[in-house]
């Protein structure tokens, strides 16, 4: 186990982050965390790297007690944090050396982390260049650059693609699965449940600081295999449907987003649930049946949709 959690606590004062935690991550892996707004994703990680303190509970990484060997641990962690923290009046390349010396690295070691991390991050043709004048995507790489240039053993990426374009977003997805392939685990945090789904091995769905499933995401969409999920496009959106549809006795959940409802069922009868469609006055443009994905596992265990805003 590179990381073990035993009921992790972390409260602020009115509210509790971080609801006693466990959580196991092998070596190896790229652990996917998922959960909405506020569920407590960060909060996690920044418990994790000791940056702020506990209020309860263990963590173990590497297979020691953070607490005991904070900074022989951080030596081999690398973390690219939710919000850039980059220096905009630094050249790229400066940018990526002061976090080696950060991290401890010096001469030779440090040419050679610093010209790797670059180069990995395709930023070697803009390193003599400020960040101020780079795009969200090549702003997100830079983050990275920064948290690799000492080769960490495990690297926590907190919602890395958030706001860039999708060559840049496949182009950091890609190097997820590059550096785990270099013996590096990875924990990466997002509420795009289609990049979570794509790269990770193992998934945790995180809601109000508390993990409600884990395992495979074949092993999530197995949590509720019984269920059919149907999605419905119309031409505008509706919310007064969805409590219609919940009142169905074979409905056991519906959320609308944007112009689809989607709708878990433990039983493929359209029929009623379309006429409900018609008698609101919604014009129908597309129905299909699909199969689970990790929305609906939410959506059914939490009753709401991965992406509201809970706060
Ligand atoms: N420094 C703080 N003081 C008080 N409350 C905080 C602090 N930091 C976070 N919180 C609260 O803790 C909860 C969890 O926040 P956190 O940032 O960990 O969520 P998250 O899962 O990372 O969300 P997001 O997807 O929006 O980044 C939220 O209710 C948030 O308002
Ligand atoms: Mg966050």
């Amino acid at each position: 186990m590179i990381i073990e959690v035993s009921q992790l606590v972390k409260r602020y004062t009115d509210l509790i982050a971080i609801d006693h935690m466990d959580l196991q991550i092998k070596e190896g892996e790229i652990f996917g965390l998922l959960g909405p707004n506020g569920a407590g994703k960060t909060t996690l990680t920044n418990t994790l790297l000791g940056l702020t303190s506990a209020s309860q509970g263990t963590i173990k990484i590497f297979g020691k007690e953070l607490r005991k060997n904070n900074k022989e641990i951080k030596r081999q962690v690398g973390l690219v944090p939710q919000d850039i923290a980059v220096y905009d009046n630094l050249s790229a390349l400066e940018n990526v050396r002061l976090f080696g010396r950060l991290y401890g690295l010096t001469g030779e070691e440090l040419n050679k982390g610093v010209a790797d991390a670059l180069e990995f991050t395709g930023l070697v043709h803009l390193q003599n260049k400020r960040p101020a004048q780079f795009s969200g995507g090549m702003k997100r790489r830079l983050n990275i650059a920064c948290a690799i240039v000492h080769k960490p053993r495990l690297i926590i990426m907190d919602e890395p693609t958030v706001g860039i374009d999708p060559q840049s977003r496949n182009y950091i997805l890609e190097s997820v699965k590059k550096l785990n392939g270099m013996n590096c685990t990875i924990i990466y945090i997002s509420h795009y449940m289609e990049e979570v789904e794509t790269i990770c091995t193992q998934i945790a769905i995180v809601d109000k600081g508390r993990i409600i499933a884990k395992g495979t995401k074949e092993e999530l969409s197995g949590l509720i295999i019984d269920d059919n999920v149907i999605s419905v496009d119309i031409e505008s959106p509706s919310y007064s449907i969805i409590e219609k549809l919940k009142a169905l006795p074979q409905v056991k959940d519906a959320v609308a987003d944007g112009q689809t409802v989607r709708i878990v069922s433990n039983e493929m009868k359209l029929n009623d649930i379309l006429e409900l469609f018609l008698e609101e006055g919604l014009a129908i443009t597309r129905v299909s049946a699909n199969t689970p994905t990790l929305e609906d596992v939410f959506l059914t265990i939490t009753g709401r949709a991965l992406r509201e805003e809970t706060n």
